[in-house]
């Protein structure tokens, strides 16, 4: 590191990035990586909150008691990434019920993913197996994020998402292996969420306007359009391992790059979704109000409580 006194605050910021040592809540920072890692911890944080709906919507229909128990174990899951990724928010000065509220209003983004819907349980698996490996894709490079709050929150979400990619897997590997009704509801379930996956990892590298920054502060690891290709080079052998298709015409093995070329993404469609326009966002938005609304109860029972434990404590100091 540089001795001199007179490097400025930015370029001494930028030194610790380069050589790799995390920045904590009481370091310095420039105003735009907070605001940058505000934006997207909060989003991500959003994700796994809307996340449960798609899928909480099957854990009353689950098959069997095995796979209801699977499946609300992960839901639990996402509800506690949320929780984390909250924390992670709020350790940057940001304050966690105006991130809801953002969220609640329609102001605030989440993944384009969970606006789809879970039309069989074909889908729970698919989502399973490709938006939770889509989301450990991304989300492994974050554990060396520079920002050591969001890099340790993604160490355990990770370590819980590999079971959630892991059971998905297995529901879809149950169904191919199954009746040829049970196969057809396992490549229908393929043909709707292949394409919403890959959109994930955001927009192509040259219209994203966040990268170049986000990868300078290591914050984002490696660009959209290289976690999109590994992505699809790892599900290429797993689709063909459960022998459905993957719905892309263009889908081929490229000897000269030793990865997959793959068709154009509908970036219409996608742009589409995250401007409030997909097919469930809506519905979205209206459950998570009103799950809000009637948890009121439970947030100003938390709240009295821990004022109670709080005087109760305080007399307690006063006449020890
Ligand atoms: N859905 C909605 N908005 C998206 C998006 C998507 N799939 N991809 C990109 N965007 C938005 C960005 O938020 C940004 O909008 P903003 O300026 O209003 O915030 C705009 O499109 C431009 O995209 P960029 O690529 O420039 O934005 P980023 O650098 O933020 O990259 C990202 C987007 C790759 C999603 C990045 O934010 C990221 O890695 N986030 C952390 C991981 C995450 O949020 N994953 C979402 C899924 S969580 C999940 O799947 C949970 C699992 O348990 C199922």
């Amino acid at each position: 590191m540089s001795d001199s006194k007179n490097i400025s605050l930015e370029d001494r910021f930028q030194e610790k990035i380069d050589n790799n040592i995390q920045i904590e809540p009481k370091d310095w920072m420039p105003e735009g990586y907070r605001k940058t890692l505000i934006r997207q911890i909060s989003q991500h944080a959003h994700s796994e909150i809307v996340g449960m709906l798609p899928e909480g919507n099957w854990i009353s229909r689950a098959p069997s008691l095995r796979r209801k128990m699977g499946l609300l174990a992960k839901v639990q899951d996402e509800a506690g990434h949320g929780l984390y990724l909250y924390g992670a928010a709020e350790t940057l000065g940001a304050d966690r019920a105006s991130l809801i509220d953002d969220l609640h209003s329609g102001k605030a983004k989440y993944s384009s993913i969970f606006n789809y819907p879970t039309l069989t349980w074909a889908d729970i698996g698919a989502i399973g197996w490709l938006v939770d490996g889509a989301a450990i894709m991304n989300q492994v490079p974050l554990c060396s994020c520079s920002y050591g709050p969001y890099a340790r929150a993604m160490v355990r979400v990770c370590k819980e998402e590999s079971f959630h990619q892991r059971q998905g897997f297995e529901i879809m590997m149950a169904l191919c292996n199954g009746s040829p009704e049970q196969k057809e509801l396992a490549q229908d379930a393929l043909n709707r969420w292949w394409w919403p996956s890959l959109m994930m990892f955001g927009p192509n590298d040259s219209e994203s306007k966040h990268s170049a920054q986000s990868m300078k502060w290591k914050i984002k690891r490696f660009s959209n359009d290289e976690l999109r290709q590994r992505f699809v080079d790892m599900s290429v052998p797993q689709a063909k391992i459960l022998g459905i298709t993957i719905p892309d015409a263009d889908l081929k093995w490229n000897e000269e790059t030793k990865q997959h070329d793959y068709g154009k993404i509908d970036w219409e469609e996608f742009w589409n979704v995250v401007k409030g326009n997909g097919p469930c966002n809506k519905q979205r938005l209206k459950t998570r109000n009103k799950a809000h609304d009637q948890g009121k109860w439970v947030r100003e029972a938390a709240t009295a409580y821990a004022e109670k434990r709080r005087q109760r404590n305080a007399n307690r100091a006063k006449t020890a």
